[in-house]
């Protein structure tokens, strides 16, 4: 056992939270590396529900440590929104969480910014979570952007947020986007929210690898998932930052020859949040039917998820660039009542099959998924905790997916709660994790 990242396979909400927050007990620290609060991921402990959208899932369990990598982008008013709640719900979050220095800080005016992209006429609509996410990485990579460490330095930050809030006024009347946004009012607020951080922000590059020195281990939770990377995903749809595993080392400033396994999350189907291209939609009574036995709803928008049919060329995309050791497959359980299971095996394009993700949006339009039926079990798998005991259709099901896509299935999720997991025996998963 070592360091392990554990990541999205898919377009996001796989089921990332819960599987890290189970295995965080395995861990010393959980570290988050990339996105900010457009990410949602939902934990069930007992009759208690967690929405965790900037912290770590690993804050749930008492006395782990949780670090806020610098890949981040974070906005303190949801920050500390989201600190309260946990509080309110008796996590102790401020002991134990510490965020990094060097993460960029989320203003109101990047949300103000975000209906550039949005809601100009002339311009493809990402569908995004609205919350500045893209905005706020633009300033980043801009070399504009402000970061912890600027606005914990108060004679800097004032000049600094003034000169680039200025700049933003000036192009959203131009674009005629603008709307009335106090920004002294704002820069004073953010200033009584930076000394409330305060406390909690340091070099956290430094504390992971003194950490990882000293014979502590680190589990990397990314956000968003694979096909929502900036470089890899089905670009322009995507989030702005990298959630694919090379995420982890510079979201984090820890280096790739530090880290031991990773992970891929991935559900028995798949949803998109959004728009962009999806080959396996069911645009049938199966898609509606997936999502309310899902109840695949988005935890941050609540907008209704778009669902379909496992696809293996995009795991096997996935896998390649994530160089998976391992894959859990989650919500098994939503898919008990299907009589028959399609699984994308192929791409056709006219008359010729696909072996690649093609690179772009009109590439994928144009591509016709070729499709398997396994036979569904029928039967409920629901909270089953142990290989032997699931169906044998459904075991089949689980080996047709590891065949088809050359990547072990070393977990299977069979419903929200921690108990509710099944981890393979002498598998790859089990030696990285236990
Ligand atoms: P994340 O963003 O990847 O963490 O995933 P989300 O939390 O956004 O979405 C996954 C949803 O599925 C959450 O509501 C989980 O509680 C739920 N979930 C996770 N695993 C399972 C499972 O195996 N079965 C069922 N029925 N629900 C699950
Ligand atoms: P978790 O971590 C699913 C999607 C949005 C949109 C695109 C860009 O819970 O898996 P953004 O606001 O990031 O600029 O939006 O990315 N998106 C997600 N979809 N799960 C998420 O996070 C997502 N975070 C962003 O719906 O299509
Ligand atoms: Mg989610």
């Amino acid at each position: 056992m070592g360091n392990v990242i554990i990541l999205g396979s898919q377009w996001g909400d796989e089921g990332k939270g819960k599987i890290v927050d189970l295995f965080s007990e395995r861990f010393d620290i959980v570290a988050r590396y990339q996105g900010g609060h457009n990410a949602g991921h939902t934990v069930f402990i007992g009759e208690k529900k967690f929405v965790l959208k900037l912290t770590p899932s690993g804050i749930l369990r008492p006395g782990k440590k949780a670090v806020i990598g610098n890949g981040l982008v974070i906005d303190p008013a949801a920050l500390l929104a989201e600190i309260e709640t946990l509080e309110s719900m008796g996590v102790d979050v401020r002991a134990n969480l510490s965020i990094s220095n060097r993460a960029h800080v989320l203003f109101p005016a990047h949300r103000m910014m975000e209906k550039m992209s949005e809601a100009r006429p002339g311009r493809v609509s990402i569908g995004t979570t609205s919350r500045g996410i893209g905005p706020c990485y633009e300033d980043k990579t801009g070399r504009r952007g402000i970061r912890m460490a600027d606005l914990l330095d108060r004679d800097f930050f004032r000049a600094q947020y003034d000169s680039v809030m200025d700049e933003k006024v000036v192009t959203a009347k131009a674009f005629g986007i603008y709307e009335e946004l106090d920004l002294p009012a704002i820069r004073e607020e953010y200033e009584a929210f930076a000394e409330r951080i305060r406390p909690m922000v340091c070099d956290t590059a430094l504390l992971l690898n003194e950490a990882i020195r000293a014979g502590r281990t680190v589990l990397f939770e990314g956000a968003q998932g694979t096909m929502l990377d900036i470089d890899h995903g089905t670009y322009p749809f995507v989030t702005s930052s990298s959630a694919s595993a090379g995420g982890a080392c510079t979201g984090t400033g820890v280096a790739p020859t530090r880290i031991n396994g990773v992970i891929g999350v991935s559900k028995a189907y798949i949803t998109r949040v959004g728009g962009g291209p999806f080959p396996t939609e069911a645009l049938d009574g199966a898609g509606d039917q997936i999502r309310a036995r899902g109840n695949e709803f988005g935890a941050v928008t609540g907008r209704p998820r778009r669902c379909g049919w496992f696809d293996v060329p995009l795991l096997r995309y996935t896998a390649n660039i994530n160089g998976f050791d391992s894959i859990v497959i989650t919500k098994l359980d939503v898919l008990d009542e299907f009589e028959n299971i399609p699984v994308c095996t192929g791409y056709r394009n006219g008359g010729q099959m696909l072996q690649e993700m093609p690179p772009t949006v009109r590439a994928i339009e144009k591509i016709e998924p070729v499709y398997e039926c396994v036979p569904g079990w029928n039967t409920s798998t629901f909270g089953i905790s142990s290989y032997e005991e699931l169906p044998r259709k459904a075991k089949e099901y689980l080996a047709f997916l590891e065949k088809q896509t050359g990547v072990e299935v070393g977990c299977i999720s069979t419903g929200p709660e921690r108990t509710q997991t099944i981890v393979r025996p002498g598998s790859r998963f089990a030696k990285l994790i236990t």
